[in-house]
């Protein structure tokens, strides 16, 4: 799934007592369909933000964006929920697991969301668990695992439904780093599969060595589109 910002800003709104917080200012930028970029910047430049705005959580302020055909910053709320569902996975720095859910419920809930049939949801999500290392620990709980383990649930549900799409967000941030490299190593190994777009905001220079699109944000402008070697 290609990627297309047309000159985006976000504001977070000011109101009576607090000024609007200016984090992205007319920003272009396009990431073609299947490939791997990185997002690089400090802390607080906006890496989160546009993630969010790519991945219909957020509308901009102003400006338009693309995923694939679509033009997400003007459809109806209900069908950008439908898109979240059926074309994007997301992955975070906190995992976000459901802690009531088992292992298997987990990485089930994107199918169970659109009502994938039992048999069909029974067998992706086996074999999203072996792709992952996780079968033996499908009847656990996440309360019962290491956060390596845990993120790799997390992958897990962001791959079974097969989106063209990943964001993740610091995804290695809350790991030692043994952890954080079989965390970017599956990463990597589900992009070399082929055919998914994957946006990662990242400070890791490890995963920067595989991505084909670095981009920067800082001061609210982005330096990108350098194709890597
Ligand atoms: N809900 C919010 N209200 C106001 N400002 C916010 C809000 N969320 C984030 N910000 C500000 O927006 C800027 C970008 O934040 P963020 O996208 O989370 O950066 P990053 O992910 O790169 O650390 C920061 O200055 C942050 O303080
Ligand atoms: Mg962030």
């Amino acid at each position: 799934m290609r990627i297309h910002l047309d000159r985006v800003s976000y504001d977070y709104g000011g109101n009576d007592e607090s000024a609007a917080v200016h984090v992205l200012d007319d920003v272009s930028l396009t990431i073609a369909s299947g490939a791997f970029a990185t997002l690089r910047g400090a802390s607080g430049s906006g890496k989160s933000t546009l993630l969010n705005l790519v991945g219909a959580v957020d509308r901009p302020t102003a400006g338009r964006i693309y995923l694939g055909d679509v033009e997400t910053s003007s459809l109806p709320e209900s069908r950008l929920t439908m898109l979240r569902r059926t074309s994007i996975g997301f992955i975070f720095q906190f995992f976000n697991l459901v802690p009531t859910l088992t292992v298997f419920e987990n990485v089930a809930f994107p199918l169970a969301l659109v009502g994938t049939p039992r048999a069909e949801l029974r067998a992706r999500v086996s074999e999203v668990l072996d792709r992952v290392g996780l079968v033996h620990r499908r009847t656990h709980y996440p309360n019962e695992l290491s956060g390596g383990e845990m993120q790799r649930v997390a992958i897990g549900r962001a791959i079974v439904h097969k989106p063209p799409l990943i964001l993740a967000d610091e995804p290695t941030g809350n790991l030692d780093s043994r952890n954080g490299r079989i965390v970017l190593e599956l990463i990597r190994a589900i992009h070399a599969l082929g055919g998914t777009t994957i946006i990662m905001a990242t400070h890791s220079a490890f995963a920067a060595g595989f991505a084909q699109y670095s981009i920067e944000i800082a001061d609210g402008a982005i330096r990108s589109g350098e194709k890597m070697t």
